[in-house]
């Protein structure tokens, strides 16, 4: 049996006070931070499989999905039961129905100074209703003019929905070059109502509605990088036949790029 603690809070056992406080202040400020949130051996282990993984590809920047890794802790994390109930209590909390059903989406995300700029700025909506960012590395910074590749978010600018026209729409008007080079303007950020989340620790927990709130991280310059997990929960149009057929193919052309891209084999 595994008994290794991931969590700083014993399995995430928070009051229904604490859960309730927690989701209100998603609601109110559109995000959390729960510093401390995993434990150092966890951390330690994370750090160990980002510098395997950057080795094994020479990738100094690179993206890769649960589906797509080997036995490691963020596995271990994506199906710890203790993470999932902690993710249903908040949603519950936030009156959002969700069934027991549906597993935790992984994502591991390294990003650096030389090789990522292409991927900063890309301003978006999560496809899953709640997002928890595992800040494994954070930028630090070596100089005053260093942009560290802060996480911006316009949160809770739009509703908990499954209508799809709806969704298709609101991904049309706001994920789109023209928004996108508007949002790549701290100014325009600023202007539009955009908050800067900074300071963010290795270890912390950034929790946000993903599917409400339009996010994204600004440039990292100076030979910077960062290291973050994302954990999504609440897929809004996981019964939706069509979703559904999109993500099969979508997920088989990922997959193709993926092995065609690191020169590796299908199982
Ligand atoms: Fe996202």
């Amino acid at each position: 049996m595994n008994k290794e603690r991931y969590f700083t809070r014993k399995k995430l056992d928070y009051s229904d006070s604490e859960i309730e406080e927690f989701s209100k202040s998603i609601f109110d400020q559109g995000y959390i931070i729960i510093e401390n949130f995993f434990t150092t051996q966890t951390i330690n282990k994370a750090k160990k499989y980002v510098e395997k993984t950057s080795n094994n590809f020479d990738l100094k920047s690179f993206s890769i999905r649960g589906d797509d890794m080997t036995d490691n802790i963020l596995l271990d994390l994506k199906n710890s039961k203790d993470l999932k109930s902690f993710f249903i209590r908040i949603l519950e909390s936030s009156n959002l129905k969700n069934e027991e059903d549906e597993n935790i989406h992984l994502v591991l995300r390294k990003c650096h100074s030389e090789t990522n700029n292409r991927d900063s700025n890309k301003y978006h909506f999560d496809a899953y209703n709640l997002t928890l960012s595992m800040v494994i590395e954070p930028a630090i910074p070596n100089k005053r003019t260093n942009k560290l590749g802060n996480f911006y978010l316009h949160p809770n600018i739009r509703k908990f929905s499954s209508s799809l026209p709806l969704n298709i729409f609101i991904k049309l008007i706001f994920q789109n070059r023209l928004t996108r080079a508007i949002f790549k303007s701290k100014r325009m950020r600023d202007l539009f109502g955009f908050k800067e989340v900074v300071n963010t620790s290795s270890g912390s927990a950034i929790i946000f509605f993903g599917f409400r709130s339009i996010h994204g991280n600004d440039e990292l310059s100076d030979n910077l990088s960062r290291e973050v997990a994302l954990f999504h929960y609440n897929d809004p149009f996981r019964n939706n036949w069509f979703i559904k057929k999109i993500e099969e193919n979508r997920d088989k052309r990922n997959k193709d790029y993926y092995f065609e891209k690191n020169k590796l084999k299908h199982e």
